[in-house]
């Protein structure tokens, strides 16, 4: 989608369909809105008065013209009561604004600019916003389809109109902002929508060598016999059940000083998890072609970095591997070393991302970074506690987990700590080795992550755990029904927030 920043007068705008955002429980329509009427000769404000419109979240109402204004038509779209206003009610009003706007075959719409309260964020993050929710509402997945709705276009065009006001530098700013994050959460949805025939590992591999060739970025890929020489059992023992070749992908962007330590992504990236021998039930188990979720979010955080001109260094690492049971397959009972040299026994194999992650987390201690962040579509059992709105996060480093928290309220991809304490390691003994790859009944995703943190290093650390967000049963204003992407612009957002 095409985003564009003008000025200009609400009146005069050429553009198939105006869209304005308006507060619920406000008496008069917004000052912008009331401009335009003035024109129409009260027919906006008639119909706010009649109680038709009145602003509730997400509520529309499509007015057209006829020829009396420049626009077309005016999408109206409540973003409910001005007091309890949030960015993320701004990036819905536009999820909502893209799918009405298709539904009536119009090629793009024009929104005003609303009057925010400073309190809510500034210009710039408001912009970012509305151009976030635009293009967010309007992705659709149809490479597989052979019919003519293949052939319907996406949007051309999203216009923010800046009436007098608003700085349109700051706007410009925010809105490209907004594009960079919106087209990173869409290539992850891409990736993740992809059936697992044609998303293998060799194909994460040519995605990363894809986002290699933009600016400042190196990608080295470690095969299994680099995997092998350097001992990581985790990842092998993870792909041994497959006959798709695993990869340890290692993507750097180098965006400020040779001297800055590097912030460090992890990203689970199992592209179809079975369960291996401990098999999953069948039902569902088609959505495990987004267990690799985490390694998308990560690709798309430093092709953003890249985007975004970030002046700082930022680290992708994918292990990245398929989870399948295989005649050679790790077994249960099966004891693995990793590449941190601890010995694991395997008790299940569905429990593997945090295998694949351990060589990972042990990996990036090489890369001396100034703090690991991991991120995994890692246990059911943090669906069963957060449901579907809540990112898990659990992690050694108080600053470094309210940073994330900062980020996930600005991004509307909020996160909810659950405890990291010791004592729930009893659970995760095992009688012949390190310790074991589950951590029994209660707590599964506190077991997970302890887990993990038996091999981290000498740094700052956060595990987010995306499984209760990574997939939505049902389509909401900017989220589609399948993979959702969330999580990619809180990692994007952390940057931004860092720089
Ligand atoms: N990929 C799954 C976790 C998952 C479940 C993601 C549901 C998204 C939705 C993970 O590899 C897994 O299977 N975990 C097991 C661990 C258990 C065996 C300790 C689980 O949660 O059941
Ligand atoms: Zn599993
Ligand atoms: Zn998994």
């Amino acid at each position: 989608m095409n985003i564009q920043v003008k000025s200009g007068e609400i009146t005069k705008i050429t553009t198939e369909v105006l869209v304005c955002l308006n507060y619920e429980k406000d008496k008069t329509l917004d000052k912008h809105i009331k401009t335009l009427d003035r024109t129409l000769g009260g027919q906006l404000t008639d119909l706010h008065k009649s109680g038709e419109f009145q602003g509730k979240p997400n509520q529309t109402t499509l007015v057209h013209m006829n020829g009396k204004v420049s626009a077309k038509r005016v999408l109206l779209i409540g973003v409910g009561p001005r007091e309890d206003l949030t960015l993320d009610r701004l990036r819905q009003a536009m999820g909502i604004a893209s799918k009405r706007v298709r539904q009536v075959k119009a090629k793009g719409f024009t929104c005003v600019m609303p009057d925010v309260p400073k309190s809510v964020g500034q210009t710039e993050l408001v912009a970012q916003a509305l151009v976030e929710g635009a293009i967010l509402g309007d992705y659709r997945f149809m490479e597989y389809r052979t019919d003519s709705s293949r052939n319907e276009k996406n949007l051309q065009t999203c216009t923010l109109l800046v009436p007098q006001g608003p700085d349109l530098t700051e706007v410009k700013e925010g809105a490209n902002r907004g594009k960079v994050l919106g087209e990173a959460t869409c290539f992850v949805r891409d990736l993740c929508n992809h059936p697992a025939n044609v998303m293998k590992p060799s194909r994460v591999v040519a995605e990363a060598k894809k986002i290699a060739r933009e600016s400042k970025i190196r990608l080295k890929v470690l095969e299994k016999k680099d995997m092998e020489k350097l001992g990581m059992g985790g990842l092998l023992g993870v792909s041994r059940g497959s006959i798709e070749p695993p990869a340890f992908i290692i993507l750097t962007y180098s965006g400020g000083r040779s001297t800055q330590k590097p912030i460090v992504f992890v990203g689970k990236t199992v592209t179809f998890d079975s369960g291996g021998i401990s098999l999953k039930p069948s039902e569902n188990m088609e959505q495990m072609k987004a267990d690799m979720t985490g390694g998308a979010e990560v690709l798309a955080t430093v092709r953003s970095a890249s985007r975004l001109k970030l002046p700082m260094n930022v680290i992708g690492i994918l292990p990245v591997t398929e989870n399948m049971p295989g005649g050679r397959a790790t077994k249960p009972g099966d004891v693995l070393t990793m590449l941190s040299g601890k010995t694991v026994e395997v008790q299940n194999t569905d429990a593997e991302g945090r295998l694949i992650l351990a060589d990972g987390l042990a990996y990036a201690s090489r890369l001396k970074p100034a703090c690991v962040i991991d991120i995994a579509t890692l246990t059911g059992a943090c669906v069963v506690a957060l449901g579907q709105f809540a990112i898990g996060m659990l992690g050694t480093d108080e600053s470094l987990k309210s940073d994330l928290r900062k980020a996930g309220d600005g991004a509307g991809e909020r996160v909810w700590e659950l405890p990291l304490w010791d004592e729930y390691f009893e659970q995760l003994k095992s009688d012949v080795a390190d310790m074991r790859n589950i951590g029994g009944r209660g707590g599964g995703t506190i077991t997970a992550a302890l887990f993990l943190k038996q091999f981290i290093g000498e740094y700052p650390w956060a595990h987010l755990d995306i499984a209760s967000t990574d997939w939505s049963a049902s389509e909401r204003a900017y989220v589609p029904k399948g993979p959702t992407g969330i999580g990619t612009r809180l990692l994007i957002q952390f940057l931004l927030n860092k720089s």
